[in-house]
């Protein structure tokens, strides 16, 4: 059977043959014969943008790789700073590779001076740190002026090393500045994860010791956010890198993308769900409203896992390991009743919805004593690297600029009316 496929304009009786390449047909192709008629897809639901070798995630199975690693056994035996080298480089570091890595982003996590003092202490007492999050680093852009030299490889790296190594410093900053607490430097003796910890929850010991079994939680939970391929907020990296903008700024733009309720805020709108459930008692008349059309599971459903996806089976072992340290989340029977019932009932099933990787990670965030503000902050320090991996891919790949086409709907050619006679 040939992979191909055949269009036909049955308007002139045209055709032509485009081949299959990946599992892809080439939109240019189809200019050829069709000029001037664009395929119309809101949302990329059936578009690919770009070729990639980072991430492989197949919905239907439940499947998804980093560079060809399964995320079940990164999530296990690899760490969060590793695997950052893996999307990065495409490979697993060798012991060398590793040691230099990880110095390189412990000796820049430090933030300048002025960014903290005039930048984030210049914003409003009750500012939300995702906002600061997203101000502060568009504006290390204008600390790093090397950054324009985007294909310079010297440069390149820095900014990477120094967006990886920055963010949870300025992500903590943030926190810290919403409560009114002091800001707390960067400690260089401390893994990646336990620097972060430290620099949130230090209070006047002179050295913060975070519990290991919480740090290597957190330290999983970045593993599993670290990329997932075209999202929305990778998607808005590429489309900002695609214009050569500088790293910082095309990270801000991801960021800001990742604010938004619909991508980064799900974990969030899941707690308050089942804070308003209550009890589990009240399980059942809440699913019955979810199947009314009236409320919404949230954590439930995936545009693209149509199984279990695989990140929440990992989170949910996860979270009975933190609980054993914090004590139980009281939100969690609620949690699992809904799981329960949820995937017993045709409702679901006939949809295949099924828990997403944010049903349970609020649970764990909440249970570590993050503020619910700060769930997105979480979410924004790992993806940083499946971020920039992109970009990098983007730059490598002598990539076009993204300028997508549209289908117009407006008025046809009309005369000016002036003001008096309208
Ligand atoms: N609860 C109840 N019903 C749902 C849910 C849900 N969480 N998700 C989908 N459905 C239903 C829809 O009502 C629809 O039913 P219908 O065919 O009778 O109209 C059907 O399932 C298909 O749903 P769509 O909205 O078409 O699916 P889509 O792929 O557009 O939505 C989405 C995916 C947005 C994630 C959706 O499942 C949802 O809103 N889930 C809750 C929010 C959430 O958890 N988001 C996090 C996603 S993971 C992430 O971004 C990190």
């Amino acid at each position: 059977m040939p992979e191909t496929i055949t269009i036909t304009d049955n308007r002139t009786g045209d055709s032509i043959e485009i081949p299959i390449v990946n599992n892809g047909v080439s939109a240019a192709e189809w200019s050829k014969l069709l000029p001037g008629i664009w395929f119309f897809d809101p949302g990329f639901m059936a578009t690919a943008a770009c070729e990639s070798a980072i991430t492989y995630l197949d919905g239907e199975a439940g499947i998804l790789r980093y560079r060809g690693y399964p995320i079940e056994q990164l999530a296990e035996q690899s760490t969060f700073l590793e695997v950052a080298y893996l999307l990065l480089y495409g490979e697993l570091p060798t012991k060398e590779q590793f040691e230099h890595w990880k110095r390189e982003i412990t000796y820049h996590t430090f933030i300048h001076e002025n960014v903290r003092k005039r930048f984030l202490e210049g914003f409003h007492y009750d500012a939300h740190p995702m906002g600061m999050l997203v101000s502060a680093v568009a504006a290390l852009s204008t600390f790093y002026l090397d950054a324009k030299g985007i294909f310079d490889h010297e440069s390149r790296q820095k900014q990477i090393i120094r967006l990886i190594a920055k963010m949870p410093t300025l992500a903590a900053a943030a926190h810290r500045f919403s409560v009114g607490m002091p800001f707390v430097y960067p400690d260089n003796s401390l893994d990646f994860t336990s620097n972060f910890l430290s620099m949130m929850w230090k209070v006047a010991e002179p050295r913060f010791e975070a519990n290991p079994v919480l740090a290597r939680a957190l330290d999983i939970l970045f593993i599993l956010h670290a990329d997932h391929e075209q999202n929305c907020s990778t998607t808005a990296m590429r489309v900002v890198g695609s214009s050569h903008a500088d790293p910082y700024s095309a990270t801000a733009a991801a960021a800001a993308a990742l604010y938004g309720p619909r991508h980064g805020g799900a974990n969030e709108q899941v707690i308050k769900m089942l804070m308003e459930i209550g009890h589990v008692d009240n399980v059942p008349a809440f699913i019955e409203e979810v199947k009314a059309g009236s409320e919404r599971l949230m954590g439930f459903g995936h545009r693209v896992y149509k199984s279990y996806d695989p990140r929440a089976k990992i989170i949910k072992r996860t979270a009975d390991e933190v609980f054993e340290v914090t004590g139980k989340n009281p939100l969690l029977d609620i949690a699992l009743k809904l799981e329960e019932i949820a995937l017993q009932d045709e409702y679901f099933l006939s949809r295949r919805l099924y828990p997403n990787v944010d049903f349970y990670s609020g649970l764990i965030y909440q249970a570590m004593g993050f503020p619910l503000e700060m769930f997105p902050v979480l979410f924004a320090i790992p993806r940083t690297v499946g971020w920039l991996a992109h970009w990098q891919e983007l730059l490598d790949q002598d990539s076009k600029l993204a300028r997508p086409r549209q289908v117009y709907i407006g008025p046809d050619a009309r005369d000016y009316v002036p003001m008096s006679q309208r």
